[in-house]
This record gives C-alpha cells, structure tokens and sequence, in this order.
C-alpha cells in the first residue's frame, strides 16, 4: 500500500497551481515509487483563488489564513508558494509545528530570512526543499554526470544566463517582484537564485563575485490585487507606482575551484522569453543547455584520436535528445525526443521531495542550497554598490 503524505499548498497563484498539478501526478507518472500525495488544504486571501484550487485540483478544505492550513493533522507537506515578504513567516511556522517544508525560491528576502527558514527546519527534524526545478531536467542531470565524471576534462570557463522579457514591456504591471519591500532583490532575487544554484550544483561553491545592475523601467502600472500575474499589461492611464529594485544583474564569479565565470540576468531584455541556460567548458570538452530547448544538449566531445581528415570531420558540437537513456524521461514518454516541459520538472520535484519526506534522504536541493545561491545574490548586491570583487 503507498503511504498517503497530506499537502497544503500556500498561496495559489501560478507556482501554487503547479505544485498542485505536479502533486496530482505523482501517483501516475512515478507509482512505483510508493508514495501518494493528498491535496488537503489549499490557503490563498483571495476567495476566486481558493474556489478555482477546489474546483480544479480537488484540494479538501480551502481557507483564507495560512495559520488554519498548518495546523491542521493531515498535513505533513506545507508548500509555501505565497510572494517572497510571506515565505519566511510561514515556512518557519509550518516548521515548528512539525511540517515538512517545500520553499519556493527565492525562499528569503535577504540571507538573514533564508538562514532562519534553513535553520527552523533543520531544528525541527523536518525535510525542507527548494524550487530550483530546473536541475530536474534530464538533459541538464546528463550534463552534470558529464562534468562530475571528468569527461570535460579540467573546468576552465563557465557562462550562464537567464533573460526573460517579462518586464520589458513598460505596461506589464507593478506586480510583487518589483518592489523591494515584497520581493527584496529584484532580478538578483527572482532569477540568479536559478542561475547561481544550477552554477553550484555544476560546477560547485561560488568564492566570489563583482557585478553592475540596472533598472531601465522606474514606474509600472498598479496591478489589481489577487488578479493575473506578472506577465498581465496594463493600460495606458492606469495609476502607476515606482520600481525600487534591479531590472539586470551581471555578475563575474569564481569558484572555490579558481575557475572563472559570467552569470548574467535580466527581467527586461526584448527577445528572449526564458533563456536560461548555461555553457561549460573544460579541456577536452563542452556542455550547452538552454531551458528554451532544455531537451536538447549540445556537447563537443571530439575525438583526438585516427586520421586527421575523420577526426577533422567529426570535429564540431554534437545535439544530443532526451531519450529514455536519460532519467526519469522514460517516466514520462518511451519514445526519444518526445520531451518534456516546465510541469514535467515540477512533477519529479515533488516525487522527489515525497521521497525525501518518507525515506529521510534522497537527491534534490535543499534549505542549505537556497542560502548558498542567496549568499550569491546578496555579495552580488555589495558588489554592485561597493564595487570590486566581493567575498560570497
Ligand atoms: N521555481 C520557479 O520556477 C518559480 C516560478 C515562478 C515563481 N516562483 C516563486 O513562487 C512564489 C510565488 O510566485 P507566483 O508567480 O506563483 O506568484 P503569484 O503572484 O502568481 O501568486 C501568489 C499567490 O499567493 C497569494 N498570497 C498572497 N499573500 C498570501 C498569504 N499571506 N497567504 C496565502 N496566500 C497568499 C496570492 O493571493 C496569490 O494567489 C514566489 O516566491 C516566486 O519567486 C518560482
């Protein structure tokens, strides 16, 4: 018999709806895993947000206070999916009252936050887990086996980026993530915590950074509360109120390891809808992923060996599809390039943190993953008014 984990899901905008969603699938997509999520209270303000998460994921019990979704004995996996201002107070209370915690990224607003959250959970002998859904990608854990098996060779460069355009229209509403109070960091807050865990995971510890940031929008029109997200527009007279944190972040870094890299983001630039993606280089060889075709990998593994017009001919990158060779694809699909999408990754997040909940171990970034990316962020801010180089 699968042992049955009850979820409450905080906050149900775009990322509570895909926890559900993934929680909703596990059963499916990894039965044999012996572990069935139960979606049993859904806690969100704003009442169409709770009426919609019954109807369409058919959570038990939906309730205005998060405080009522905790507490409630069923409940063993709290997921916090509320704007960044709410996650610390919820995470550390669902902690206490003895909940498995799922943050979403960037878990804290500041170092400070991320560390009490870390530390609330490692005090109460729950599981914690992190957003950082893209290591998940089956490309993406080929590419780490790559660089951990020595098949790049040394490591000698590391690029990575994420651009989105979601702000970059000037219209696009003054939601949560752009003001400090709520969101803390802007773009360093939103999506290097991405770039700097998959950096880490990678290639491992960041030592320090440097970094310039800019805001190139200074004012958006207001949002209406509980309603669209941050990729809805405004219209042209709509009151407006002001952007107070950072559009770009581009941010030098070196590794413990000595090696050197670029983590370069922004929430502004026109073109790129969600390039994330990142480039190793070592001295035999080369990885390139982006989230945009996140079931492709490029890689250049030339042979050195043989008649030099053969060699010469087979001396370029290689594009490699996911296939069932890479795990868990063949969960999901048995034919090759036949790929999966953003709520794939979601899916194996949760059966990984259900796995985690019920055995005690297993893969997957953790509390103490969320405060190294945030350490990241944080001297990448220093870095950007002080200037120089910046101790992580
Ligand atoms: N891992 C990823 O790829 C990814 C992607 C998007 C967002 N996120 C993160 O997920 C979190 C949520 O982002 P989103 O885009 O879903 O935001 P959103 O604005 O779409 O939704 C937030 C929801 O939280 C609700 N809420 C606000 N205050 C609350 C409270 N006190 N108690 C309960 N619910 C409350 C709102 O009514 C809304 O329904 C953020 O921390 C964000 O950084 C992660």
């Amino acid at each position: 018999m699968a042992e049955v984990i009850g979820v409450a899901v905080v906050g149900m905008g775009w990322m509570g709806q895909a926890h559900s969603r993934a929680y909703l699938r596990v059963p499916d997509l990894f039965h044999d895993e012996g572990v069935v999520a139960h979606l049993a209270v859904v806690a969100d303000p704003v009442p169409a947000r709770r009426d919609e998460a019954v109807a369409r994921f058919g959570f038990q019990r939906a309730v205005a206070d998060w405080r009522d979704a905790i507490s409630q004995p069923d409940v063993r996996i709290v997921v916090v999916s509320t704007p960044n201002a709410q996650h610390a107070e919820v995470a550390v209370a669902a902690a206490r009252a003895g909940k498995h915690v799922f943050c979403e990224k960037p878990v804290g607003r500041t170092v400070t936050e991320t560390q009490a959250i870390a530390t609330a959970v490692r005090e109460a002998g729950v599981q914690g887990g992190v957003g950082f859904n893209y290591r998940w990608a089956p490309m993406v854990q080929y590419a780490a086996r790559l660089v951990a098996d020595g098949h790049l060779g040394a490591i000698t460069h590391y690029r990575s980026r994420f651009f989105s355009m979601y702000g970059s229209d000037p219209m696009s509403q003054l939601s949560w993530r752009f003001e400090q109070e709520a969101a803390g960091l802007g773009v360093l807050g939103d999506l290097m915590p991405h770039v700097a865990d998959m950096a880490r995971f990678l290639l491992g510890p960041i030592a320090r950074v440097s970094a310039t940031v800019e805001t190139h929008i200074t004012d958006r029109p207001l949002p209406v509360p509980g309603r669209g997200t941050h990729f809805t527009r405004g219209r042209p007279g709509d009151p407006t109120g002001p952007v107070t944190n950072e559009d770009d972040a581009t941010v030098p870094v070196q590794f413990s390891s000595g090696v050197r890299g670029v983590l370069d983001t922004s929430r502004v630039i026109f073109g790129p809808k969600c390039e994330f993606g990142f480039e190793v280089y070592g001295t035999h060889g080369a990885v390139r992923w982006g989230f945009e075709r996140m079931n492709e990998l490029e890689v250049y593994l030339p042979d050195q060996e043989g008649d030099p017009a053969r060699v010469a001919a087979r001396d370029g990158f290689v594009r490699l599809t996911s296939s069932p060779d890479h795990a868990p694809h063949g969960r999901f699909n048995p034919a090759a390039a036949t790929g999966l999408g953003y709520d794939d990754l979601k899916t194996i997040e949760a059966a990984a943190f259900l796995k985690r909940v019920t055995t005690g171990t297993g893969p997957g970034p953790t509390l103490e993953d969320a405060v190294a990316a945030a350490r990241v962020a944080a001297a990448a801010d220093r870095a950007a008014s002080l200037g120089g180089w910046q101790e992580v």
